[in-house]
């Protein structure tokens, strides 16, 4: 599979069953690394599906398969439209170490800098270290933590916050 061409795009309203596979799949095989969780999210309708595309998503496909997820979520308030979020970062566990991820968050960053924004932030569990690795080799700064950001199967996860300028 690793030898089919990578194809990284932002998805639109045709792409909506893509979308749901791949970020259902996240959801599936690593609660430990969203806020969101498989319970709430296989419920949601097409239309809550085709919404959440009204912010940029990215997805990673080898052979039209969907791959690995990345999103862009701006701040709504005027003082802060400089900053945006990427979220919903996955990739298959098959296709890890080769380059999705890098691809994928290149993507987000080019989208985002179009749109003028120049700090960009993002929230991992701080025990996911090969996320936090990921993320600073990336160039992310770790800006700080949330102390039992989310409760998982009864346990307290911190969230490292991580920010990277790229104005
Ligand atoms: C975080 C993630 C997107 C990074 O993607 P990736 O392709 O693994 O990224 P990299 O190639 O840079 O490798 C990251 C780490 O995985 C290791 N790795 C490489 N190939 C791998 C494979 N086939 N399987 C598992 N891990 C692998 C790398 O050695 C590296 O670990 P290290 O920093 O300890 O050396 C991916 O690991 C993932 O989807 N994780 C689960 C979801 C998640 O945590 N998302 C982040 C939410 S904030």
């Amino acid at each position: 599979m690793e030898t089919d061409v990578l194809m990284i795009r932002r998805i639109g309203a045709d792409d909506v069953e893509a979308f749901r596979r791949i970020r259902l799949e996240a959801l599936r095989e690593e609660p430990s690394a969203y806020a969101s969780s498989y319970e709430d999210s296989v419920a949601l309708t097409d239309e809550d599906w085709r919404n959440r595309m009204r912010e940029p998503v990215f997805l990673a496909f080898r052979a039209d398969e969907p791959v690995g997820l990345a999103g862009l979520v701006r701040q709504g308030a005027s003082k802060m439209v400089h900053r945006a979020s990427i979220v919903m970062v996955y990739v298959r566990k098959s296709q890890r170490g080769t380059g999705v991820a890098d691809g994928l968050v290149d993507a987000v960053i080019e989208e985002a800098r179009a749109m003028g924004i120049v700090q960009l932030e993002l929230a991992v569990t701080a025990e996911n270290l090969s996320a936090v690795r990921f993320y600073l080799r990336k160039g992310f700064a770790e800006i700080g933590r949330v102390p039992g950001a989310l409760m998982h199967e009864g346990r307290e996860l911190d969230d490292s916050l991580m920010a990277l300028r790229i104005g």
